[in-house]
């Protein structure tokens, strides 16, 4: 793709096309920022001269250093330092803390805002979704976008709302221009949502598409095939939790037709939950 110049007045609206398809889709702020941007060093205080070879000695190549970039790029480090955060986690706070102060991954860099959960943390449902858009960075919030309003009317159908039902994402951060995040990025964030749930201890959990049902039941069939059926995500503790994959609500707005899977579903789902509360009285 050729970059249009931006000197040429008549060439802005085809520049704004060019961002947008790059994935910059909004405006943060004035000045553009590079978050990447190496610190700047101290200046030496003294230089100190290397000693000089003799002239018989052979040289030795020059290796160019570059020194670490202050930005955290995703890494097995990052992500045992995550796996020991959320272990350490012995509340829902305690874990959203945890995750609002780790830098280890660089989808924090791009993100506006880290999106935690919305709902209520005491709720017998927990829904997880991939990661948040555009919409759910701006506000901190899971599922307010267009996906989320059909979200919102799924639950409304089987007699849910925020106030019962728990949402959440894999991935806190939103992935720049909704890009998909990659699996290392998927791995360093693994460990938080795990013990999210692990806290939340829902007696159903729904995973909304494909990644999510991938991750929390490690598996590798696709969501069609997984859709509809019961199966168990299993907690670090070894608890079994009653888990329902079904279709994303994005997926369900480009494939309308497909709704009446998803319904299927939910009425599962519902079933469940309700057969649960009536042995509970
Ligand atoms: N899609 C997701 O998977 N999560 C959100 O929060 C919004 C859209």
């Amino acid at each position: 793709m050729i970059m249009p110049d931006p000197k040429q007045p008549e060439n802005i609206e085809e520049l704004l096309r060019f961002y947008a398809e790059a994935g910059h889709d909004e405006a943060l702020s004035e000045e553009p920022v590079n978050r990447f941007e190496e610190p700047a060093r101290k200046p030496r205080q003294k230089a100190e001269r290397a000693p000089v070879a003799p002239a018989s000695a052979p040289q030795a190549q020059a290796v160019p250093q570059r020194a670490p970039a202050k930005a955290a790029v995703p890494d097995e480090q990052q992500a045992m330092r995550a796996r020991e955060l959320a272990s350490e986690a012995k509340t829902i706070e305690e874990l959203h803390a945890a995750l609002a102060s780790f830098d280890g991954c660089n989808l924090k860099t791009t993100a506006k805002n880290l999106v935690f959960a919305d709902g209520n943390p005491a709720a017998r449902i927990m829904l997880v979704g991939e990661a948040p858009g555009r919409d759910e960075d701006l506000q901190g919030l899971p599922f307010v976008g267009r996906s989320g309003q059909l979200l919102d009317r799924i639950l409304a159908a089987i007699a849910l709302d925020r106030t019962s039902a728990y949402i959440s994402n894999v991935i806190p951060w939103r992935p720049p221009g909704n890009r998909d995040p990659s699996p290392l990025e998927t791995e360093i964030c693994r460990p938080f949502i795990e013990r999210h749930i692990e806290l939340v201890d829902p007696a159903v959990l729904v995973t909304l598409g494909n990644p999510s049902t991938k991750l929390l039941l490690q598996t590798q069939t696709g969501i069609m095939r997984m859709r509809g059926k019961w199966a168990e995500h299993v907690t670090a503790g070894e608890k079994k939790i009653a888990t329902m994959p079904t279709l994303h609500p994005a997926y369900l707005l480009r494939n309308p037709a497909h709704k009446k899977l998803a319904w299927r579903d939910f009425l599962e789902v519902k079933m469940r939950l309700d057969a649960a509360a009536t042995s509970a009285e």
